[in-house]
């Protein structure tokens, strides 16, 4: 028997007995004539004590390293007093070893594992299975593990069937490039990894599973964040006989399940929902942080009155003037410009200050502004003496963007954020498409199988923009964990989408054509959403990226430094695939 305990168990009931126990050295420490070392493994750590009376094991105790795994046997004694040590759950005993056996020695790790892990992060992930022993990447991937089980069975409660779909399959759109795999038995053809499993769950239900989940894997080849992996997993769902509210009320449900088993706490149902326009509006992006004010507020109609001629400019040629109001607080020269800056970012050309002194205006602009507008503009800051007023003018989205960023960053700066806070809420209504600046041409702001609020289906010929979907985001504390849609199930309205897109008839035959086929034999009315389970327990554990919660993680520039993929396959290999590779790519 390698062990009759794990390190993380005995307490003072067992005081008394003889017990065997296996782990990895945590630290060893020699004092006088007792060596102490510290057995860890993923449940604790147990203090053993080497006693020279115990001449044989005191002696091999000698040879002992740091990592070294060993087996223990040895008897369970209180510890001495003054020496309990309340942070650990086996902190009143220690075990008096009567046997010890070496199992592996272990070289000096390249690597320190301990909470306060301290080396660079490419080292760490290219000993992924050494930084793995610190504890707190173990507790990491223990709650996701509680985390996926509640959310399995939840599901299963409810009557959802967990089915797995193609890793290998045709691409799925969700606006990423995709991973592709060559065909070896068809040369010249490619799978695409799934960006999601969106396709065949809405085939599940055009066969009438009617509720299916899944913890499923995604690929998306784009850049990266620290929320964003090139492979992640989704908690993917589709239900067929349901409108939005039916979804979005059954998945606050899950998150309130989650929050009540997971960490205790008791969340107010149902979520705030806001839509896409109002978010847009008060807070400049579409996934809102609520823990703090700063909300932004329209100045258009007033500034364009003023004597300032960019504000007046920007108005004529359709362009918004928006600001928000920090209470309380001047900004320096030198920080209004690191301010600038960060507006620069999201394409703003300026970031203009007003500062309200005495009820009056003040700052570079003030002069441009006239009395009876200067006092509407206080009013509309809701701003009062000592508050800064910060403005944006130029193209909506750009002032919206950039307000809305400058927003997160200033409650960081400035310490707003009430970090005890979850605030959930749902963003719904969103646009149907977007204008794709790039590609010159609208683009699906969801997917192209996100159903449009039916009611606005009159528009696509003439006002695609102007169509609200039937889709919704849910947004933890200014994070997107989850969204999903009603989906069209007519045929015809697809097409309409398809063609709004800019998807030629053929081209849609040639990517969906089994979809749209499919939706001819009985297509049920269904909708669903993915949850992102990498970003949910991120937030959840307080880790501050999503590869905290991955076993093994990619880096920044998506390659897996432990094993070196993407790696170099030989000639064979690409001979068989028909794949040639430029000269110079190598
Ligand atoms: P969407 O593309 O919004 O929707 O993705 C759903 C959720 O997945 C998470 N997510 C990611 N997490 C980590 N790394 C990434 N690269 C990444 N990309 C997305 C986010 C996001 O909210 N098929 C639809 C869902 C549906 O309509 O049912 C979809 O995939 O938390």
């Amino acid at each position: 028997m390698f062990r009759t305990d794990t390190c993380g168990e005995l307490t003072s009931k067992d005081i008394g007995k003889t017990v065997t126990l296996s782990g990895w050295i945590d630290t060893r420490r020699d004092h006088g004539g007792l060596t102490f070392v510290d057995l860890r493994d993923r449940y604790g750590l147990t203090q053993i004590v080497l006693n020279p009376e115990q001449r044989i094991v005191h002696d091999a105790g000698k040879k002992l390293r740091r990592e070294f795994v060993i087996q223990v046997k040895g008897k369970v004694k209180q510890r001495p007093q003054g020496t309990v040590n309340k942070k650990w759950k086996t902190g009143e005993i220690e075990v008096e070893a009567l046997e010890l056996n070496i199992i592996s020695g272990s070289l000096p790790l390249p690597i320190e594992v301990s909470d306060i892990a301290q080396s660079s992060e490419e080292t760490k992930l290219t000993y992924r299975y050494l930084d793995l022993r610190n504890p707190q990447l173990q507790q990491n991937l223990i709650a996701r593990h509680r985390i996926t089980k509640i959310v399995r069975d939840f599901y299963d409660r409810h009557g959802f069937l967990e089915i797995e779909t193609p890793i290998l399959a045709k691409s799925t759109p969700e606006g990423a490039r995709d991973y592709l795999v060559p065909s070896r038995v068809n040369p010249g053809r490619f799978f695409a990894l799934p960006q999601s499993p969106q396709i065949f769950k809405q085939l599940l239900m055009v066969a009438g599973f009617d509720r299916y989940m899944q913890i499923a894997r995604c690929f998306r080849d784009e850049d990266l964040r620290a929320d964003r992996q090139p492979e992640f997993t989704q908690i993917d769902v589709e239900m067929s006989f349901v409108d939005e509210e039916d979804v979005m009320e059954l998945h606050e449900r899950l998150v309130h399940e989650i929050f009540l088993q997971f960490m205790g706490i008791e969340l107010m149902l149902p979520f705030p929902r806001l839509s896409y326009d109002e978010a847009v509006f008060r807070y400049g992006i579409d996934r809102p942080d609520t823990r703090f004010g700063l909300e932004l507020f329209e100045l258009s109609d007033i500034l364009s009155q003023s004597d300032f001629l960019v504000f007046k400019s920007v108005v004529k040629d359709g362009g918004i003037i928006k600001g928000l109001t920090v209470a309380g607080r001047d900004f320096s020269r030198s920080e209004l410009k690191g301010l600038e800056d960060f507006v620069k970012i999201y394409k703003a050309k300026g970031l203009a200050l007003l500062r309200v002194a005495n009820g009056k205006l003040e700052g570079q602009s003030a002069k441009f502004i006239a009395g009876p507008l200067a006092k509407e503009l206080v009013s509309r800051a809701n701003a009062k003496d000592n508050d800064t007023i910060l403005i944006v003018a130029g193209p909506q989205k750009v002032v919206n963007d950039s307000l809305g960023f400058l927003r997160n960053h200033l409650a960081e700066k400035l310490a707003l954020v009430d970090k005890s806070k979850w605030n959930f809420l749902w963003v719904t209504s969103f646009p149907m498409f977007e204008w794709g600046e790039e590609d010159q041409k609208l683009n699906a702001m969801h997917h192209p199988f996100t159903s449009p609020k039916l009611e606005d289906l009159g528009l696509i010929e003439t006002e695609p923009l102007k169509i609200r979907a039937k889709a919704y985001d849910l947004v933890l504390n200014g994070i997107e964990v989850g969204g999903g849609s009603i989906r069209i199930h007519s045929p015809q309205v697809q097409a309409r989408v398809f063609k709004a897109l800019g998807i030629s008839e053929q081209d849609a035959k040639a990517k969906f054509g089994f979809m749209l086929d499919a939706f001819r034999y009985g297509a049920p009315p269904h909708g669903g959403l993915a949850f992102g389970l990498d970003r949910l327990v991120m937030l959840l554990v307080g880790a501050p990226s999503i590869r905290e919660v991955i076993a093994f993680p990619k880096n920044k520039a998506a390659v897996s430094l432990m094993d070196g993929s993407p790696g170099t396959v030989d000639e064979k290999q690409l001979k068989e695939l028909h794949i040639k590779i430029e000269a110079g790519k190598k």
